[in-house]
């Protein structure tokens, strides 16, 4: 059984939901999942886990954010080496450099990134948005 955990910041709740879709589907493959705001979690969360999926929108200007998020990567980002992730947000009105650069981060850092990352336009309500979460979540514990 894949273990994964989904650990997220989020403000109005979109990336949230994102992340709530992801544990329900990853969840209906059997896979044992953890649920974390950023707030809650801790390094252990990641070096447990097969997979992990870190959840942010784009804020600042295209940046992660700043008071809760981007510290906790900064905490764990040279403990990454290796390890499984995906990533995944919510953005308003931007091209998703936030993202592209999220990823790029991670990945100089040796992180083995997954899943392309996964960004959705405000909050996941249509059927496709819904299905792109779904998908995120069950591929990450195959
Ligand atoms: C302070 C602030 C800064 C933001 N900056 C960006 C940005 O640079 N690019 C963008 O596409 N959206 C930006 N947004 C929009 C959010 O990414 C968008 O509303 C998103 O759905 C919020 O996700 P959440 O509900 O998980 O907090 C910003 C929103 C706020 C409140």
């Amino acid at each position: 059984m894949k273990k994964l955990s989904i650990i997220y910041w989020s403000g109005t709740g979109n990336t949230e939901e994102m992340a709530n879709i992801i544990y329900e589907s990853a969840k209906e493959q059997g896979a044992e999942v953890i649920l974390k705001f950023v707030n809650e979690a801790a390094l252990e969360d990641i070096s447990e886990s097969d997979v992990t999926a870190l959840g942010c929108p784009a804020m600042g200007d295209e940046v992660l954010e700043e008071s809760e998020m981007e510290p906790f990567i900064e905490s764990i980002e040279d403990k990454i080496s290796g390890k499984k992730l995906a990533l995944f947000g919510s953005y308003g009105w931007g091209d998703g450099k936030w993202m592209i650069d999220w990823e790029e981060r991670m990945s100089s850092k040796g992180a083995n990134i997954i899943h392309d990352a996964l960004i959705i336009n405000g909050k996941p309500e249509s059927d496709e948005d819904t299905n792109l979460c779904r998908e995120f979540g069950k591929s990450l514990v195959k």
